[in-house]
């Protein structure tokens, strides 16, 4: 199967995607990197890997259904079966989601339905959360609202900080997302009638 992955910034869950790819056994190839920031340090990292990256810039176009036409075409272009969101800090159109439903996945740095949107650990820290992590879902409309695929947790110790806790889950992060990307690639999830599958079968 063929995976494009959509960055914004540092790129390493989208790195760890990569490193996980490059095993001959796994389901997936990256096929292309689209960033719609032209200084994304991680187009460096994939461009180390040999992987095709294009940055295609919402300053480029004049609203934001254009801009999302733009990254469909790319990825259609590079004949993606699947697109992964790995730290696009874009909202996508209804459009985009719905063209793309059931085969766009995102990794979000919290225990989903807690802490939708950013600053996530501070957010946990300050909520008191005794247990926390990372979740991967099929990508709706809503931002961080669409089916689980799978999430990894730890717990919070008492003396964590924001940075330890984004440290420590980001490790979680990068085994997480080659995981669930890989069940998604070999069809034992998917998605159907809003909700996830799991070999076929309902959660
Ligand atoms: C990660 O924490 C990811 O969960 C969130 O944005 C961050 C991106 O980091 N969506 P990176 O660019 O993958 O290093």
């Amino acid at each position: 199967k063929r995976v494009v992955v959509l960055i914004s910034g540092r790129g390493s869950n989208m790195r760890a995607l990569v490193g996980a790819a490059l095993d001959p056994a796994y389901p997936a190839r990256i096929a292309g990197v689209i960033s719609n920031r032209a200084d994304a340090p991680g187009l460096a990292v994939a461009e180390d890997f040999g992987i095709p990256t294009q940055t295609i810039s919402h300053k480029d176009f004049d609203d934001r259904a254009s801009h999302d036409e733009a990254i469909s075409a790319a990825i259609e272009e590079a004949g993606a079966d699947f697109v992964c969101l790995a730290g696009y800090m874009r909202l996508l159109t209804a459009e985009f989601v719905n063209r793309w439903e059931g085969r766009l996945i995102n990794i979000h740095p919290a225990l989903l339905p807690s802490f939708k949107g950013v600053d996530t650990h501070a957010r946990a820290i300050a909520a008191g959360v005794r247990v926390h992590g990372a979740t991967v879902h099929f990508v709706t409309e809503d931002m961080d609202d669409g089916p689980i695929i799978a999430q990894g947790a730890l717990s919070v110790e008492l003396n964590e900080t924001e940075a330890t806790l984004a440290a420590r889950v980001l490790k979680i992060e990068h085994h997480l997302y080659p995981l669930a990307l890989r069940l998604l690639a070999e069809g034992k999830v998917g998605m159907r009638d809003g909700a996830t599958f799991y070999n076929g079968m309902s959660a």
